[in-house]
This record gives C-alpha cells, structure tokens and sequence, in this order.
C-alpha cells in the first residue's frame, strides 16, 4: 500500500502521465497534438495498458508516431512512464483513465490505431459490460478512431479470442479481419516489434499460445 502512494506521489509530478488531479486533463479532449505533443502526428492508443509495453516498444520504434497508454491503475502506469522519462520518449503519454469515460478525452475521429493488450477474461455473464471488446467498447473504439484506423488485439485467452469474433461477426461494419491463433508462428509477428508486455510472459512461461487478431471497421 505504502508503494502504492508513493507511486501516485510520484505521478503526480510526471509530465507525461495526465490524470483527473492534473489541469490537462479537463482539457485535452480533440487537442492531445495541439496541447500535449505539439504536432500533427498520428495518435495511437494501448488500452488496459498496465506498464504500457506497447506504448514504450512502439514509441522507441515509431518516432513519427504518438502513443498514450491508458489503464485506470496509476502503479502500473507508473512503471511505462518511469522508463518513458528517462528515456525522454517524447512521443509517448499515459493517460489514467476508466475506457468507459475515454470519450471525454478523446474526441470523434482523433485516434489513429487502437491496441488492446491482454484484456482480463470476465468470464462470467455478470461481468459481460466490463469486457473490453464488448459491443459497447467496439462502439466506443468506433467513434473514437479514423476511417481505415486498425483496431489491434493481442490475448493468451482462447475466451476473450472466440468471443471477441464473435463479438465482431454480430456486427456489419468490420472489415479486413484479420487473425492467428498462434501469433509466434504466424506471418504477423513482425509487426509486434518483439516487444511483450507482463502479461504475456507470464502467460507464455505457462505455454499458452498467444493469439492475435485485426480489423478495421467501415465508417
Ligand atoms: C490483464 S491486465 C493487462 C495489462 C497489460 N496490457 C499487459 O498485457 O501486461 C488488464 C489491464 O486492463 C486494465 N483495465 C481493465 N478494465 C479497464 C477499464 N475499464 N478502464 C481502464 N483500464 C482497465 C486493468 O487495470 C489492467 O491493468
């Protein structure tokens, strides 16, 4: 507990993590490049970040992209952007935040690329509405990227992978579905830059096979 509050001490006082006690926040909706990163690049959103693996992997990669991270957990953003300042990866934010309320910060049209990075299972039907490709995400992740953005989701859960294409198959507007149920031995893999996040090395050590799949949607 004690680390924990030392960390949002410490966040606190971190440029590049913007949450609710931090001026910038009530203010970035539509103007993350006007205000934040002061430039015209595309934005790219990992979401459940955790640490923000993607987000500092693709940063490093990417410097003519911008990245923001985001996850409701100010401890595990803590650790992204640590390594992001002291890096000096000025292309990349974390963004402490409920994906709930990210139309608040976001606004119609402004992201580029969405990633979602090993989303708890919620299994259970009470826990269907926290499920972060639900049919309500989906609707949130739709108004929130460009026409022909990709909408990326990697997963060791054969449950959150069936049922986001299910999930996708319900709907008319995805196209160019793409997918592997064995990212490591699929012609997908370059593009993921080697980077894994905690998550999946734990779920590897356990050997699972990690699945992957994209789509954009028709908008
Ligand atoms: C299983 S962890 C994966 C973290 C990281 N992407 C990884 O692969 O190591 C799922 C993350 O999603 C975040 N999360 C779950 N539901 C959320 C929500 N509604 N809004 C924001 N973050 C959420 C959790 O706080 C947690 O950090």
């Amino acid at each position: 507990m004690r680390k924990k509050l030392l960390r949002f001490a410490v966040n606190e006082g971190r440029k590049n993590l913007i949450e609710k006690t931090k001026p910038l926040y009530h203010e970035i909706r539509g103007r993350w490049n006007e205000l934040y990163f002061k430039n015209n690049n595309p934005l790219v959103l990992e979401i459940g970040a955790g640490r923000g693996e993607y987000t500092v992997g693709l940063a490093r990669e990417f410097k003519d992209k911008n990245f923001i991270a985001v996850d409701l957990k100010g401890d595990r953003l803590w650790h992204g952007s640590g390594i992001a300042t002291e890096e000096n990866l000025t292309n990349a934010a974390f963004l402490r935040a409920r994906i709930e309320l990210i139309e608040n910060l976001f606004a119609e049209n402004e992201v580029s690329e969405i990633w979602v990075t090993f989303p708890g299972p919620r299994p259970k039907k009470t826990q269907a509405n926290r499920r972060l490709t639900n049919q309500k995400f989906l609707n949130i992740y739709k108004g929130l990227i460009k026409p022909g953005g990709i909408v990326h989701l990697k997963t060791d859960s054969n449950f959150v992978f069936n049922y986001t294409l299910e999930t996708l198959d319900e709907r008319k507007d995805i196209q160019n579905l793409e997918f592997t149920t064995d990212l490591y031995n699929s012609k997908f893999l370059p593009d993921h830059h080697e980077i894994q996040t905690r998550f999946e090395k734990m779920f590897m050590a356990k050997g699972e096979k990690i699945k992957y799949l994209r789509f954009k949607f028709n908008k």
